[in-house]
């Protein structure tokens, strides 16, 4: 193991969900490794990313695993869910669909999450302004009616990214 394994104090997963290319893996790879792909393709099955977070005078590693939006793409929902600590639950604030579909998603969360888990609402692609169907209100009275953080981001811009991540792992921690 690396160095930065021996350091570590804190090892956890936390999970991202959400309907297909509202940027799930955009904002893992920008959050991990300062990536961005404007071409990425659907997510198959499940892909992980580790980042190490320095909170304090403790290093929490976070485990985070990302699977696709698209039901037929998606890994078991079971195993997915075991184990996490805080989802990230995102949509796209360009597509009105994404947002309404997020009871569904909120419904899966509570059945097999765990039920202390930390939820992060994130509404993602904020750089398009232009193109808005989801206002940023209505993101956050959402997250204020089911008692979860909320914030916007914008994978591409690098906007909000990292904030909502270490909102979400400081909360676990
Ligand atoms: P699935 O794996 O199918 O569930 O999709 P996903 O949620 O992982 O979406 P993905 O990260 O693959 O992004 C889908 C598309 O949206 C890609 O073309 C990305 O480049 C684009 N995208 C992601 N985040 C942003 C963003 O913040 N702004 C803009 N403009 N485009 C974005
Ligand atoms: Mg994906």
């Amino acid at each position: 193991s690396s160095l930065l394994d021996d350091e570590c104090d804190y090892l956890f997963k936390t999970v991202l969900i959400g309907d297909s290319a509202v940027g799930k893996s955009n904002l893992l790879s920008r959050f991990a490794r300062d990536e961005f792909h404007i071409d990425s393709k659907p997510t198959i099955g499940v892909e992980f990313a580790y980042r190490n977070v320095k909170i304090g005078d403790k290093i929490a590693k976070t485990q985070i695993w990302d699977t696709a939006g698209q039901e037929r793409f998606r890994a078991i929902t079971s195993s997915y869910y075991r184990g996490a600590l805080g989802a990230m639950l995102i949509y796209d604030i360009t597509r009105k669909g994404t947002f309404e579909n997020l009871k569904k998603w909120l419904h899966e969360l509570r059945e097999y999450g765990n039920r202390y888990m930390v939820i992060v609402l994130v509404g993602n692609k904020s750089d398009l302004v232009n193109s808005r169907e989801v206002e940023a209100e209505d993101g956050r009275s959402l997250a204020q009616q089911e008692d979860l953080c909320f914030m916007e981001t914008s994978a591409k811009e690098n906007l909000n990214v990292e904030d909502a991540f270490v909102q979400m792992i400081t909360k676990v921690f």
